[in-house]
């Protein structure tokens, strides 16, 4: 990956205040872009937040033959009248989940495609068995190469999968796999993350027939050819939930243009028992403390449960409250590494555990993980030189700094930057001490 840009400091204590527009969700935005591959018709995807992770995902695009041009800061128009690679280099391998994605499309396409294995943040081993069960049920013949798997089929036909665990990237490849099949294809126990609809709402529009059950079952029927597109991608609740941790363990108050209520409900309750408060404005959601703040426990899970992503500005946050919390990890095995430097650095009193401390045992039972989080709190944070180990992570050394004693640097900044637009700005316009330094 990329070096860093730049390094930030960041003088903590500032209550936060103002308001920040929420950006389109990169999970999301970055499936809608492959699936754009679908149609050899235009489309037009509005919300794209400007984002490294985006810039990557384009540059794949073109390299398979897509036309990209910009029509605004934030709409993009892309356009594949012909695939005229069926194979990305091997600079795409590693880098993100995406290019794994782009199998079903690819395959529709030109009937064959090699795609480097998937990277992205080391938060766990994310193997790719799912996905590629699934593509074998629909009739793809799948080849191990080394860095990279060869797919072929002559035509992907519908299938029953049945997903072990509700994983959002195997479902998202199988609904693009689906849509231009033959016959009809059922995923049982399938991801239902408000990303994964709005890859389902951009693929209706397309022409897409898919229909969403409360049992988290999708029936996908095929169909002869999709057709370009319009769409405004989702906005992104971890992006929101960052901000609205980061006005309540401030003591400050922030407006988010563009929260959606309905797409933080689980977010919001733990908010709430932690001593944050909500309310509803003209366009969008407001932060703030309502009380002070108390020590609770969290579970992550699958939606609607509390977001893996949202986990680390929440244990941040948590370092401020009164008493013991815990914090369930159960989506990823080895997600807390951040921990340490809070710890070691800062003065957080974070202790890890392999134990599942929350109310049923998880998928890293008995295993050698350390995935469960006991936070004592207050703690009176103290600035420290941190460098980011991933994404996640990114955001919550940043708001572990705003709320620190003194001016911290973090390092590692490329990381938060995949996925956070403007983080920068939209700090300093709520009134936080942030300035970079060229790296
Ligand atoms: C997506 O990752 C997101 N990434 C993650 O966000 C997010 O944390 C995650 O979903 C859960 O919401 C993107 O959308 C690009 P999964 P994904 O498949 O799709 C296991 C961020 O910071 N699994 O739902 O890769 C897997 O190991 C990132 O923005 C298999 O065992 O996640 C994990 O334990 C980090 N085999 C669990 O399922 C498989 O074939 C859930 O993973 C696939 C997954």
């Amino acid at each position: 990956m990329a070096a860093d840009r730049h390094t930030y400091r960041i003088t903590g204590g500032v209550p936060l205040r103002g308001t920040v527009e929420a950006s389109g969700a990169k999970n999301a935005v970055t499936k809608e872009l492959v699936a754009t591959l679908l149609t050899d018709e235009p489309c037009t995807l509005h919300g794209v937040p400007r984002i490294l992770e985006v810039d990557l995902v384009l540059g794949m695009l073109a390299e398979l033959g897509t036309e990209v041009t910009w029509l605004g800061e934030h709409t993009v128009r892309v356009h594949t009248p012909k695939v005229a690679n069926t194979s990305l280099s091997s600079a795409y391998s590693g880098v993100n989940r995406i290019p794994i994605l782009m199998m079903g499309p690819l395959l529709h396409r030109r009937g064959e495609t090699v795609v480097p294995l998937p990277g992205g943040c080391t938060i766990g081993k994310r193997p790719i068995d799912f996905h590629l069960e699934g593509l074998h049920q629909m009739g793809a013949d799948i080849v191990d190469r080394p860095g990279s798997v060869k797919v072929t089929a002559t035509r992907l036909t519908g299938a029953h999968v049945h997903l072990p665990f509700p994983s959002v990237g195997a479902t998202e490849n199988l609904l693009l796999a689906a849509a231009l099949a033959k016959g009809t294809t059922v995923i049982s126990n399938a991801a239902v993350e408000p990303e994964v609809v709005d890859l389902v709402l951009m693929l209706q529009k397309m022409g897409a027939l898919i229909t969403i059950d409360t049992d988290r079952t999708l029936t996908i029927s095929g169909v002869e050819e999709l057709r370009g597109v319009e769409h405004h991608t989702v906005a992104d609740r971890i992006e929101i939930a960052s901000f609205a941790a980061a006005a309540v363990a401030t003591d400050g108050r922030i407006e988010v243009r563009g929260a959606r209520q309905d797409h933080l409900i689980t977010f919001l309750n733990a908010l709430r028992h932690i001593g944050g408060e909500f309310t509803e404005t003209e366009n969008g959601l407001e932060f703030f403390r309502g009380r002070p703040l108390t020590a609770t426990d969290i579970e992550t899970g699958v939606h609607p449960g509390f977001m893996t992503d949202w986990q680390q500005p929440i244990t941040v946050l948590l370092t401020q409250a009164d008493g013991t919390s815990v914090v369930h990890e159960t989506i990823y095995e080895d997600r807390f590494g951040y921990a340490e430097q809070l710890s070691r650095s800062m003065g957080a009193d974070i202790e890890l555990t392999t134990r599942c401390l929350g109310a049923t045992a998880c998928r890293w039972h008995n295993r050698d993980f350390q995935h469960t989080a006991k936070i004592n709190g207050p703690t009176q944070l103290k600035a420290a030189d941190l460098v980011i180990p991933d994404l996640r992570a990114g955001f919550g050394y940043v708001l572990a700094a705003l709320v620190a004693d003194g001016t911290s640097t973090i390092s590692g900044t490329r990381y938060l930057e995949r996925g956070y637009e403007e983080p920068v700005a939209k700090l300093a316009a709520v009134g936080a001490r942030i300035t970079t330094q060229p790296a």
